[in-house]
């Protein structure tokens, strides 16, 4: 007898979370220290199998054998604190799941101490915010496989649901859940720049009413275009200050936080030598946005002349940017499979990418329509190397491909910062190009620090004296 799940971390992903379970009848108990949130969730549980502890030991007492304990909770420091206060209340055979948003390497090393230890640990990437945790989330569960085959009835039951299949799934050995989930948010991170941009560009470029901003985004979220991140973005722009007829969305500093995931993602990518750029742009225009003093400065040095767009008609532009949009978006996903792709080799992940495309189509913060034309490629092609080589995806490209020009070229002649729009549509033309000028980087390389370079049709490794007779200078080549 006892409680079939505990959950450490009553905030609003840990309380919503267990709510969810509790709603579709596991019994569960959930610890936090915080007395207020304990209260919190016996108010909100009170119909439903779930109750609360403010000590861990009566909560770690009043589950079964084997144990499963669940911890949401603040990446980083706090996860190792609740790990070493949890190691001497469970024994051999019990269950800890990571559910937070922790740094993959940080998983390993907690894998590979607990497993010392006899317990079973799997990190577990969790998406869909509040709503999602409470409704159905997305997850991504990697590590421990036979402790993930113990859990997994109640993550199918609680997860969100797509043609009636769980968005849940075993994603792979090590660290791999938290890993898929770093990128996951990558990807968020990037179409929500594009996003970003793309209201500067109706705000500022066309000064779009705030209604017709709302109308497009409605429209958009009808289409192909339909996603979460649009969806929430369209009520954005219909969204009052209470007790006021002005928009929330204008009274809201310029400057954007991030708790470190999508940094995360860049830095694994330039390991991996993976350029996801979209993404990377994304991350470091968050930054850029917090250099508000600075800004304010060039602002008046320079003058923000409130650029606007040069546009003959407001309704092919807006059919341009529709376009742009798309193109751009699946730029961004294609970096962020490619990522994965290349993780999977790197890390002996063995990545099912057509399942992982199925799981985010619900629940998380990055599902969208476009998600089901990501699975229909890896699922035709379970070998396919990188999105963009997908036919149909290389159709909608080919067709939105002028669209974006336009649309980047025209912002960034009206000099309106487009950044994301600008990286995707840059990484495209490089991706296309059989020859890149690569060559000249390799040749000033070895100019100026001997570091050779390799000659078309010719095996080995070469150095030439730049400086000296162009004609004997091939002679010196060296190899190795
Ligand atoms: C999700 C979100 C979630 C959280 C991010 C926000 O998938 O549910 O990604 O994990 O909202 O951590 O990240 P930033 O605070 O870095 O924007």
């Amino acid at each position: 007898t006892g409680l079939q799940f505990g959950m450490i971390g009553l905030g609003t992903m840990g309380r919503n979370l267990l709510l969810n379970m509790a709603e579709h009848g596991f019994a569960v108990a959930g610890y936090d220290k915080d007395l207020e949130k304990v209260r919190l969730l016996g108010e909100e549980g009170k119909d439903s199998p779930v109750k609360g502890f403010d000590t861990l030991e009566a909560f770690i007492q009043s589950l079964k054998t084997p144990k499963v304990v669940m911890m949401l909770v603040p990446a980083g420091k706090i996860v190792d604190s609740v790990i070493a206060d949890l190691k001497p209340l469970l024994s051999p055979g019990d269950i800890i799941i990571d559910g937070g948003n922790s740094h993959f390497t940080d998983t390993i090393i907690r894998d590979t101490d607990l497993q010392q230890v006899g317990l079973h640990f799997f990190g577990m990437g969790i998406s869909g915010g509040e709503e999602g945790a409470r409704k159905g989330p997305s997850m991504m569960p990697g590590g421990d496989k036979s402790a993930y085959e113990f859990v997994k009835p109640i993550l199918d039951t609680i997860a969100a649901q797509v043609n009636n299949e769980p968005c849940v799934t075993y994603i792979g050995p090590g660290a791999s859940g938290h890993f898929v989930k770093m990128v996951h948010n990558g990807i968020e991170y990037g179409v929500m720049q594009l996003i970003a941009e793309t209201y500067e560009l109706l705000y500022k470029g066309i000064q779009l009413p705030e209604n017709e901003i709302y109308d497009l985004f409605s429209k958009w979220n009808e289409g192909r275009l339909q996603s979460f991140l649009i969806e929430i973005t369209r009520d954005i722009f219909a969204f009052k200050e209470p007790g006021s007829d002005h928009l929330l969305i204008h009274n809201i500093k310029d400057q954007a936080r991030a708790k470190g995931t999508g940094k995360w993602t860049s830095q694994v990518a330039y390991d991996l030598e993976t350029p996801i750029t979209a993404i990377d742009t994304a991350v470091s225009m968050r930054d850029l946005s917090k250099y508000k003093q600075l800004r304010t400065q060039a602002a008046s040095l320079y003058g923000e002349t409130l650029p606007r767009l040069n546009i003959i008609n407001k309704d092919d532009f807006l059919t341009n940017l529709e376009r742009a949009f798309y193109f751009s978006m699946i730029v961004t996903y294609s970096q962020g499979m490619h990522m994965l792709y290349q993780a999977s080799k790197a890390y002996g992940y063995d990545f099912q990418l057509q399942e992982i495309a199925k799981i985010w189509r619900g629940g998380c913060i990055i599902r969208s329509q476009f998600l089901n034309d990501i699975y229909n490629a890896y699922q035709n092609n379970q070998q396919l190397q990188h999105l963009l080589l997908d036919e149909q995806i290389a159709a909608q490209v080919t067709e939105t491909l002028q669209a974006t020009r336009t649309v980047v070229a025209g912002a960034i002649t009206s000099g309106l910062a487009v950044p994301a729009y600008a990286a995707a549509l840059s990484y495209f033309d490089t991706f296309r190009s059989e020859r890149m000028p690569a060559n000249l980087i390799q040749a000033q390389r070895d100019f100026f620090g001997a570091h050779t370079y390799e000659l078309i049709g010719k095996e080995g490794f070469f150095h030439t004296h730049w400086s000296g007779d162009p004609v004997t200078a091939l002679n010196n080549g060296v190899t190795g």
